[in-house]
């Protein structure tokens, strides 16, 4: 399983790039007001950091919400960097747009997916990556778990090479059960990433370690 980490923060991709784990990065137009990244100039420069730090894929979103801009938006992400995937909202018009790439053969995440129907319609198109939202889903009372299993078993019964990019992840819990449901990444923030280290035993299996060779050497 791929881990991608959710942020456009560059000190945290950098962290998260040194633990030798990290498989790319995903961002979106909230992350990247978070950095107060303003200006469209401003924001493909940020995304050229963001590729010039890690190896693998950085999924770069559109603004645009029609077939031409989001055409037009796209391409310049794609020529940023060879590892930049055009991220592309699950709306009629993405739906074109995420052809359109297809056939150029530019790679493409589709993001904003809360169904398998979604999932079944971003694979037809050729998506490289489709994007469910686990957490949003939990916050409506639905299992984003359930959605991730879905598209997986979907995926799996036409052969669909498109992979599942489970997203919106909020505890380092649901990165085990994406693993055991065979999702393909999780891309999550550093601070759940790092929950994954976290078990109680180990920092008294550690200390007990350390005490007792200070025993013996002082
Ligand atoms: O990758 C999508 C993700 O950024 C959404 O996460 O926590 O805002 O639902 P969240």
């Amino acid at each position: 399983m791929k881990f991608f980490i959710d942020t456009a923060n560059l000190d945290q991709i950098k962290e998260a790039n040194d633990m030798g784990i990290l498989d790319g990065v995903t961002t979106n137009p909230s992350l990247m007001a978070k950095e107060g990244i303003a200006g469209n100039k401003n924001v493909w420069k940020h995304y050229e950091k963001i590729a010039n730090i890690v190896d693998g894929d950085v999924s770069a979103e559109v603004i645009a919400t029609d077939f031409k801009g989001m055409v037009n938006e796209g391409e310049i992400l794609a020529a940023i960097a060879p590892n930049i995937v055009v991220k592309i909202p699950m709306i009629k018009e993405g739906v074109k747009a995420l052809s359109y790439f297809t056939e150029q053969g530019i790679r493409t995440n589709c993001t904003l997916v809360f169904s398998a129907a979604q999932a079944l319609l971003a694979a037809k198109a050729g998506a490289t990556y489709v994007s469910p939202f686990i957490g949003r889903v939990d916050d409506t009372n639905w299992d984003g778990l359930q959605l991730i299993e879905e598209i997986v078993e979907i995926y799996a019964n036409y052969g669909f090479l498109t992979e599942v990019l489970a997203a919106s992840i909020r505890t380092s819990l649901h990165i085990k059960q994406c693993a055991l449901i065979g999702a393909d990444v999780v891309t999550c923030p550093l601070k759940t990433i790092e929950g994954l280290f976290k078990h109680p035993l180990t920092d008294i299996g550690l200390e007990k370690f350390l005490a007792d060779y200070k025993k013996v050497n002082g």
